[in-house]
């Protein structure tokens, strides 16, 4: 059960990595652009708040394996820690086959249909995105997509199969049922993760607590 952060903003990763309940960071190229910085220093900030057996994923944008090839070396150089994060398109497959011979981690992501999760585990991929969200939007199930994808692994003779990493979460729901569904991993907002800690009746309980603290007849 492992919990990232979906974010590029290193402020706010720093913060929660102090709780300890945070195991890796995905970023993309939209949360690259609204952080307003070159993305390989974001990367380098980002890794270096993590252990070497955490994943910060760092996404490649171009439209040719060559391409992404490149970036992602350049990715890569900075810590044993990055997860390359490429699209799951027939260049983007390339690509994590030949990351993943080499014994580099590789993160598919935009994934809205269970074979695409199977040939991202021909692949070799580290890490599988379902997007949640987008699903949601688009009228399809994202939770029946994971308990698919899940289903799939667990039947298949792949001996280590991707880790079923969910994506574009907007609900602490969300984050509730990707669990119930199977997946390993959710990659959160910051403010989901806030939201994951609150309940109501535990503020009312520590109200009420405070106030009869108070009435102790301490010695
Ligand atoms: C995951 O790796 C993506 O960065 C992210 O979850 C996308 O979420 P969105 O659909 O809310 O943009």
């Amino acid at each position: 059960m492992k919990i990232f952060l979906d974010t590029s903003d290193v402020e706010v990763i720093r913060q929660h990595s102090e709780t300890g309940m945070i195991d890796g960071v995905t970023t993309n190229p939209t949360l690259m652009m609204q952080s307003g910085r070159d993305p390989i220093d974001v990367i380098k900030d980002i890794s270096a708040l993590f252990s070497d057996d955490s994943s910060i994923s760092a996404e490649v944008v171009a439209d040719t394996a060559e391409e992404m090839i490149s970036q992602a070396k350049q990715y890569y150089s900075i810590s044993s820690n990055i997860t390359i994060k490429v699209p799951c398109t027939e260049e983007g497959l390339k690509v994590c086959k030949f990351l993943s011979d080499k014994g580099i981690p590789v993160n598919v992501t935009l994934i809205f249909s269970t074979t695409q999760a199977i040939l991202c585990a021909k692949a070799g991929a580290k890490y599988v995105s379902p997007f949640i969200g987008r699903c949601e939007d688009n009228g399809l199930s994202g939770i029946g997509l994971i308990e698919s994808i899940r289903t799939i692994y667990d039947r298949s003779n792949i001996g280590h199969p991707p880790e079923i990493l969910a994506a574009s979460i907007r609900t602490t729901d969300h984050v509730t049922n990707a669990f119930i569904a199977g997946t390993d991993i959710v990659t959160l907002p910051p403010s989901i993760l806030k939201e994951m800690y609150k309940h109501d009746l535990t503020d009312q309980g520590i109200d009420q607590f405070d106030k009869d603290w108070k009435k102790v007849n301490h010695k």
